[in-house]
């Protein structure tokens, strides 16, 4: 996003209000939250990007949306519970209002993935920006190649959207392959970190793009799996999570080098990421 797009669009400075129109517990801390703008226009965003979602009197939180596309006002979002907005909003109901600026970032260059065969690779709470990519690249199914889905957690206890995975594991056009780190007696699939997913996996590298979206720790290791698979380094694709404030690349909270995480990103690729490498 330019400068001069970020400094016309009243939507970055100005919540609109959205209206919680459904709650979906996901885990003991995960909430799936199904929203809609009371202006009843649509967000307009695309998969990766994110919002601030303010809760009167508390405060904002960046949040990515969770959802595909869509022509109506509606719009998911997933919220862990961690502090003082995301705990605020665990304690809304049904017909609460919250704040929303954005769309925000840069989002996944759909466009480009177009054609390519993609690896997806989530890591716990990772699946909630990757979640929207699926979600597009399903309702154009035809123009993608593989879809490839890694899906690492914690334990099953933590797993988000089952009834999704479900479908999707239930597709014969998506490749789902999930993970728990440790043996749990409620699991009896694969067991291990999510790179133990990999040997496994046919790829074709030319026409392979992975995404990537994790806890910081996952990256390094996930990096070196496709790029042992042969994937290009411009085509292995992360979102970066940063502290933000203004979410409009003004106050500096999220600049990593000369990079705003908030405009410029959060979505990078790795031979944009390496000169950064030792801030991830
Ligand atoms: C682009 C982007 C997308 C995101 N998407 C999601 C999403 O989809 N879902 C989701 O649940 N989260 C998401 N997050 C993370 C979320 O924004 C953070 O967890 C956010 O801090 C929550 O706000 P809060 O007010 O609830 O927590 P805070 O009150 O800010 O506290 C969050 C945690 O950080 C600690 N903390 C607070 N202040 C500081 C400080 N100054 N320095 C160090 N640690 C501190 C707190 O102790 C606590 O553990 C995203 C973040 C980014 C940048
Ligand atoms: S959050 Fe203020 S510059 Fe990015």
């Amino acid at each position: 996003m330019s400068s001069v797009a970020v400094e016309s669009r009243q939507d970055l400075y100005v919540p609109q209000a959205a209206r919680i129109a459904r709650i979906s517990p996901q885990t003991e801390n995960d909430t799936l939250f199904a929203l809609e703008l009371t202006n009843d226009r649509p967000l307009g965003h695309e998969p990766g990007q994110f919002v601030m979602v303010s809760v009167m009197g508390t405060g904002e939180a960046p949040i990515s949306v969770s959802s595909g596309p869509s022509e109506g006002p509606d719009f998911d979002l997933c919220v862990r519970a961690v502090g003082n907005v995301t705990k605020a909003m665990h304690g809304l109901e049904a017909g609460a209002q919250v704040g929303i600026r954005g769309p925000m970032g840069n989002g996944f260059p759909m466009a480009h993935l177009k054609g390519r065969d993609l690896l997806v690779v989530a890591g716990g709470i990772g699946l909630v920006p990757l979640r929207s990519v699926i979600e597009a690249v399903l309702s154009e199914r035809d123009d993608y190649g593989k879809l490839m889905l890694l899906y690492g957690m914690r334990s099953p206890e933590e797993m988000l959207f089952q009834d999704m995975l479900t479908e999707w594991d239930e597709r014969a056009d998506v490749d789902l392959r999930m993970t728990a780190d440790r043996e749990h007696p409620d699991w009896d699939g694969h067991v291990g970190v999510i790179t133990t997913l990999f040997p496994e996996l046919e790829i074709s590298p030319g026409n392979t793009t992975a995404l990537v979206v994790g806890p910081p720790v996952m990256y390094q290791f996930v990096i070196m799996e496709c790029v042992n698979k042969g994937i290009a380094d411009h085509e292995i694709i992360l979102s970066l999570e940063r502290r933000m404030k203004c979410g409009v690349g003004k106050c500096g909270h999220c600049q990593i080098n000369n990079k705003y995480v908030c405009v410029d990103g959060p979505v990078f690729n790795y031979a944009e990421l390496k000169f950064m490498w030792e801030a991830i």
